[in-house]
Parts: C-alpha cells; structure tokens; sequence
C-alpha cells in the first residue's frame, strides 16, 4: 500500500453554496429521494429502471452472489433501440442529437432520425463484415460522429465494442485486440489534433498485424493517403453509404454484455473492465438526469469527455441519448484556433449543462480569466467536474469566471468500473462545498473505512468502499475472474465490500472529500495511468536496467509522471545524462503506451531506495519529485541511497 495522499487546504474549507429557491423549485430530483430510495433500494431502482422501454419485464430487481450481480433478471432490451429509435417513435425525430463541431470550424447537425438512420446502415454494415451477438469490435476513433454510430451498431447487433483511445499507441491497441480477440476493428484515416492533421491508420495496422481483426473499417476524416491491404481494409463510405437505413433491433437479457473498456490497474496489463446492458443503461440515464438536472427539449448539454474513456461512453452516448438529449460534440483540442474555443462554443449553441475535468479547468484559470469573459456564456445553468479531486481554488474560479456565481456545480466522483456517477451533489438540493463531492446519490450506498474496514465516522479520513450492489457496477473483468476478485473484493473480503482505490475523508458534517488514489496508479489530466506500466516501459528500452515511476503533484495536471532509470552499465556517463537520451526515453514511452504517458521528468540516478524486502520505496521518490525534505529512510536497505540520488541529481542540474 502506498502512502496516504492528502489534500493540504481541506481542513480549512468552510465555505458552502445553498442552491438557489429557484433552482430547487424546478429541480429534477429532491432531499425526498433519499430516503426513499434508502427505505426500499430494490424498488427505487425497479423506478429508474422504468426511464428505459423494455421488451420484456424483468421478474427480479437483483440477484446478488457476491461479488457477482445480476439486475433487472429475465428482463429484455435493446439499448440501441432506448438510445434513438423511441425517441423517433415519441416523435421527435427532429430534434437535434448532436451539434458536432469539428476542430478545423467544419460542422454536422445530427437529429434523432438522422441518428436511427446512421446506426442502422452502420449496423447493416457490422452485420455484412460477419459481426454478430456476443462478438467484439475493437473502435479507435477520434471524436466524430462515427464513433457514435460504432458504439450504437454494436449496442444494436448485440456485440460488444471496445473502444481505445485515440491517443493510445499501435502496441497498446493491439494488447487491448488480442486480450478481447476483436474481430473488426473501426479506426480512420487521421484525426485533427491542434489545427494538424494526424495520422491513425499507420497505428492501427501496426496493431492488427497477427490478431484476430478479420477486417478493418476506415473513416475518411483527414483526407491522408494511407497504406491499404486489399481484401482487408474497407472505406466506411464504400460500406456504410451503400447500406439500408432500416434494421429491426434484436431484445437482448438485461445481462447482456454491452462493453469492454480497458483501464490501468496497478500491474502493467490493463483491466478490460466489463459492463452490461440493462443496470448500466438504468443508471445511467438516471444520474445523467438528476445529476445534471437535464430537461429533454431544453437543456443542451456538452460534456467535454473522449470517446475513449468511461466519461465518453456513460456521458456522452449512453445515458444523454437514453434521455434524449441535444448535446455538443466537440472533436478538437481546446486552445484550437484559441484559447476561447471552448466558450465560443458554448455560446454558439447555447449550452446550459457543461461537464468537464479539473485539469480543464486549471488550465482555462492559467489562460486567464479575460477569456471566458468575452463570451456570452449566460445560457450555463449546471457546470459539472469528473476525474480527480477538484482543488477548492478551481472550484471557486470554475463557480465565479464560468458560472456567474449562479451555477450549481456538481463535483461527481466515479469509476470505469462503477459505470456511472456514484458521488456528487444534486444541484437545487444539495449545499455544495467547493472541492467535495458531498455524498452517494440517492440509491447508492458508500463508506469510508480504516485498515479493518471499520467506519472511520466524522471528522476522520480512511479508504473508500461501496458497500451495497449498484446497477451498472462492473460484471467483471475480462477473461480473468480472479484479478476482480482480487483487485476488487479481497481487500474487504469479510465485509464485502467493493474497494475503490482511493483514498476519502469525511469533514466534520458527514461530507465526502476524495482524496486521490492509495494505490500505484497514477491520475495525469483525469487519465489513470499505472506506475508499473509506465516502468514496463522505460525498462524495454535497451539503454535501461531499472525504472521507478511516481506521480508528482501538478498545478495543472493533478500529477505529473517522474521517472528515475538506473541506465545500463555499457551507457556512457556523458551519453546518459543527456538530453538526447532523456528525449528518447520520452518517446520510447509515448510509441509505448502513448502520449499521455510520456513522463514529465527523467531522472537518470545511480541506485533506486529499496526496502529489505526489494520493495522501491515510491514515498521517498515522491518526495525528491516535489522538492520536498525526504522522509523516513530508515526501513530502507541501504540509507545512504537517498543521499546518493539527492547529490546525483545536483549535479546533473
Ligand atoms: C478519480 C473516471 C476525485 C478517482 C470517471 C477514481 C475522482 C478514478 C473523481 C477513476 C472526483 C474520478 N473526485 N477523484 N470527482 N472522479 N476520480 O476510471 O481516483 O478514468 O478512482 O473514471 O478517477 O478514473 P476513471
């Protein structure tokens, strides 16, 4: 177990913000929710549940066989069908689905019958490629509207999709490939990324060289001439746009495998994290309406999320469409052409519900507040946060330069594996503190406990654990029965509970405040990325012998990667302390796993602090990272190393 993290300016936090009388009184959810759902859970859920059209009626709310969890049991439903073709059935297939803005100013307006027609050409097209039921469909796709299409075509046919960040390297898309034993996988030509045109599919045939992959679905986007395998490689244009718009959805049990989403643990292998159809859709389209207090008709909503992480799949496709929401979909980076992309954007469309992370936002407040001030963003009546802990400073500026001081924020804690928001206030109900995320939401039941999984009470600080099933909780992990159970239910086997990762506190009235992780993972921009991944990394390339990775705090990105290598004994001196090595290092880990691993700091040092044990002791690591006085060295082997990394480093710089 690593060290506790702490948040210094907690415990003098004492400012709070009451939802305004007018907000409450048209609010979606109310103080009364909890303790109905409190005096019967099974039945409030059973109440969600009915937000969604099920072909068949379930007969059971749960089945629960720790830590294994059926829900909605022997019901049946399309989430394909819950996510457009009702919607168009109620009625409003002309309201708008997506406002899509493409990062060079191009623009696609998408209506709910535009949407029914695009999913089923896409799944008519999965269906001719040989995809069906229970099969996996790898998706690397930057943020446009086919990726959209993808997720619901698979939701349609009943395959599961598995979608890989845009930004993940030909390697780690092809570990992710051969773990699920995709068949098809969905990338394009490029993406646009800072007003440049990138390359994506040189990765992804990288990636699916000697995999399963039957074929590949490419997107033209970019327009970029790209390397072609005949009889494998098919244009989306030439497929999809040939297509019927019609196709009759298959009803799926509430059990269903819909998605695998990979995620870091804390060995180097990713998690391929497993949710299915019925709970996960439930909850989600019931915390994206009370969460958000989101009016379908009305509210346009953007949550600013990638496709490729849990925030895109639960907050921008599922549960927003579930509820027939208009939203944004912005496919660019937000300094792209300026720095007021994303409040031009907001005003533009009219945004009123903005959902984003805060390294977003502690990146808009260096910009400067002039920025959002230029803009009308008048239309904003909820701003969001998910990823990591939000700094109360950010909560403040986010309150005061984005909202107008009127807008009720809600800080939502969550998981890839807990599907959906767990934690967070409700605006119009809850009294907000800046920086916590207040407490579970009404059906969801959490604790913080100690070492013995004891309840820490008011006032105290300790683990985070769910100690009661949720709907869309994580049916397992792909293919490894035994890493979830491990990972997840043996830290507080004998009670049960479900263990997050992270740290948590409750102040003095009862209010959660997340704490940031208790284990080797490591939480860059609201990635999780592991430190052992990162290591895996460094040490596969030839110049290095030994890595230590840790996460050090940063003002903008929450934490930064730092590495310290021991490089190999056939490194010249001269060479190893170098810049060009340091580069190469960098980008070794970036062609690795990806960009976003690439660590911020490389430090070449002789020796690495040690247990007796051979345990790298990170705390130290962390320390000389932030430029702290180093801490306890005594349980080390050999305690003069530390003296030896600090001197070392003083002289390299
Ligand atoms: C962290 C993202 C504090 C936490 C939805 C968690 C947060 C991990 C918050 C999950 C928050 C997420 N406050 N910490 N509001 N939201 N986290 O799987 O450490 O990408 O365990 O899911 O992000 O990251 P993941």
């Amino acid at each position: 177990m690593a060290d506790e993290p702490t948040l210094s300016n907690l415990s003098t936090e004492t400012r709070s913000f009451p939802p305004s009388a007018e907000f409450a009184a048209q609010a979606n959810a109310t103080e009364e929710w909890y303790a109905r759902a409190e005096a019967d859970r099974e039945a409030f859920w059973a109440e969600q549940a009915e937000r969604l059209h099920w072909n068949q009626k379930w007969e059971k709310v749960l089945d629960w066989q720790p830590p294994f969890a059926k829900w909605f049991v022997g019901g049946k439903l399309n989430v394909a069908y819950n996510c457009v073709d009702r919607h168009v059935e109620a009625g409003y297939g002309d309201q708008v689905a997506f406002h899509w803005e493409g990062e060079p100013g191009d623009t696609r307006t998408i209506t709910y019958a535009d949407l029914k027609r695009e999913v089923c050409k896409t799944a008519n097209a999965l269906a001719s490629l040989g995809v069906k039921a229970g099969d996996r469909v790898a998706i690397q796709l930057p943020m446009i509207p086919e990726a959209v299409f993808s997720m619901l075509a698979c939701a349609r046919l009943g395959a599961m999709h598995s979608v890989v960040f845009g930004g993940f390297s030909a390697s780690a898309l092809k570990a992710r490939i051969e773990d699920a034993e995709c068949k098809l996988l969905i990338t394009s030509d490029g993406q646009f990324r800072r007003g440049k045109p990138a390359p994506m599919k040189e990765n992804a045939d990288q990636a699916v060289e000697g995999t399963t992959i039957e074929h590949v679905l490419v997107v033209k986007r970019t327009e970029a001439d790209v390397p072609w395998t005949e009889g494998r490689d098919i244009w989306w244009h030439d497929l999809v746009d040939k297509q019927s718009d019609e196709h009759t959805p298959e009803a799926f049990d509430s059990e269903h495998p819909l998605f695998i989403l990979y995620t870091s643990g804390t060995t180097g292998k990713p998690k391929g994290i497993l949710h299915t159809s019925g709970g996960y859709l439930t909850q989600a389209a019931y915390t994206h309406h009370v969460v958000f207090d989101h009016k379908p008709g009305e509210s346009v909503y953007w949550c600013t999320a990638d496709i490729g992480w849990v925030t895109g799949h639960s907050y921008i496709v599922y549960g927003p469409l579930a509820n027939r929401a208009t939203s944004v979909m912005y496919e660019g980076t937000p300094n792209t052409p300026h720095e007021g992309r994303h409040w031009e954007i907001v005003q533009k469309y009219g945004v009123t519900i903005y959902y984003t992370a805060p390294t977003l936002i502690r990146t808009f407040m260096k910009w400067g507040s002039d920025i959002p001030a230029k803009y009308d963003l008048s239309s904003l009546r909820v701003l969001g946060s998910v990823g990591e802990p939000i700094n109360p400073e950010a909560w403040m500026w986010y309150r005061e330069h984005v909202g107008r001081n009127n807008c009720p924020i809600v800080d939502t804690w969550w998981q890839t594996e807990t599907g959906a928001i767990m934690i967070s206030p409700l605006p119009g109900v809850t009294v907000a503190k800046p920086g916590s995320a207040m407490r579970p939401l009404p059906g969801i039941s959490a604790e913080v406990v100690n070492d013995d999984g004891k309840p820490v009470g008011k006032g105290n600080g300790g683990y985070l654990v769910l100690d009661k099933p949720w709907p869309s909780m994580l049916r397992g992990i792909w293919g490894d029965e035994q890493r979830y159970r491990e990972t997840y239910w043996s830290r507080f086997a004998e009670q049960g509970y479900y263990f997050a990762g992270d740290g948590a506190k409750y102040d003095e009235d009862g209010a959660i405040w997340l704490l940031g992780r208790v284990d080797d993972v490591m939480n860059v921009s609201g990635h999780r990325i592991s430190t052992t991944e990162v290591e895996s990394a460094l040490v596969s390339h030839p110049a290095v012998a030994e890595a230590a990775v840790v996460g050090a705090s940063d003002p903008t990105t929450g934490q930064g990667i730092v590495a310290f290598v021991i490089l190999r004994g056939n490194v010249a001196r001269d060479e190893a302390s170098g810049t060009e090595m340091i580069k190469e290092l960098r980008d070794h880990v970036a062609k690795e796993i990806g960009p976003i691993a690439k660590p911020r700091q490389i430090m070449v040092v002789e020796e690495l602090p040690k247990t007796r044990s051979g345990k790298i002791m990170r705390r130290l690591l962390r320390d000389v990272a932030e430029n702290r006085e180093i801490g306890d060295v005594t349980t080390l082997a050999d305690s003069t190393v530390m003296d030896l990394i600090a001197k070392g480093l003083k002289e390299g710089t």
